[in-house]
């Protein structure tokens, strides 16, 4: 691994992307949330093609993350219901595994359409590189069980020895599901947040998806390269920035095309540290 490349990069990820792994870099985790083709003003034209443009582009995007991922690397691509199952599609046919189609759940969704029923989602799908070994860090991301309920009732189970055991809370929480429920940045309560990009993420989602999938080191620290292509207002470098104040030791590499969003992004980050 060379990691020349760190931090912001202002550019056409397509090209950067071919020169990074000419030049024998790798990544942990490919963390990106793609231009949907949803006719979004980016201040260029790259979510405005044609369907057929946009999926030999997607492909292309595709391929070019999976050869950078190490053995056992994944990638979480966040997509759109109109074309998230093209794109599931192309994952499959360049050779990725498929790991779970995730939805990020909001309930503040908003829209002035009454044809159709409101969205409360994105979906994301994790795709990994080999089909045995990947990372997923199941107790950093447990949430607080729903209800006592099942303590009142003991529920007994046969373990793999045989033996029949009652089963337990695990003290760190539930197992999280694959419906990851993180509000959208609308509206006052997220002003401090919220800059004038026009599909930021959430950081509190694009954490707790962090923490779930980088690999760490033997002190539990998370430490690895995360590499985000489109990285827009810098969410995933600010959110790697925090964790790392905490200790972390994460790698971030994110590529924006616009300057704009790329000054964002440098200004977020300056404000942590
Ligand atoms: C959906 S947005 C990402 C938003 C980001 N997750 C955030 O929280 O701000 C996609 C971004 O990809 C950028 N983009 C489009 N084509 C690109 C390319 N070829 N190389 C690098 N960035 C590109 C757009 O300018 C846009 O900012």
């Amino acid at each position: 691994m060379i990691n020349a490349y760190q931090g912001i990069i202002c550019g056409d990820s397509d090209e950067i992307l071919a020169r990074m792994l000419n030049e024998g870099e790798s990544v942990d985790l490919v963390l990106t949330d793609p231009p949907y083709n949803l006719n979004k003003d980016f201040g260029n034209n790259s979510d405005k093609l044609p369907l057929s443009e946009f999926l030999s582009v997607s492909k292309r995007r595709i391929e070019l993350c999976r050869d950078l991922l190490k053995f056992d690397g994944s990638i979480i691509w966040f997509g759109i219901h109109h074309y998230i199952g093209f794109i599931q599609s192309i994952m499959y046919e360049v050779g990725l595994n498929y790991r779970r189609m995730n939805i990020w759940y909001y309930e503040n969704g908003f829209s002035r359409l009454t044809t159709a029923p409101l969205t409360q989602y994105e979906p994301f799908l994790w795709f990994s590189k080999s089909p045995k070994k990947w990372t997923y860090n199941v107790n950093d991301v447990r949430i607080p069980y729903k209800s006592k309920e099942r303590l009142k009732n003991p529920v007994y189970y046969r373990k793999t020895n045989g033996e029949i055991a009652q089963w337990q809370p695990n003290p760190l929480g539930a197992m999280r599901g694959d419906v990851w429920a993180f509000p959208t940045l609308a509206g006052k309560l997220y002003k401090n947040e919220k800059t004038p990009h026009p599909t930021q993420k959430p950081e509190a989602l694009i954490t707790e998806i962090i923490k779930a999938f980088c690999p760490k080191n033997a002190d539990g620290f998370y430490e690895g390269v995360i590499l985000d292509p489109f990285h827009g207002s810098g969410t995933l470098g600010v959110c790697c920035e925090k964790l790392n104040e905490q200790g972390h030791k994460i790698k971030w590499i994110g590529i924006e095309l616009e300057q704009r969003w790329c000054d964002v992004a440098a200004q977020r980050i300056n404000n942590i540290k």
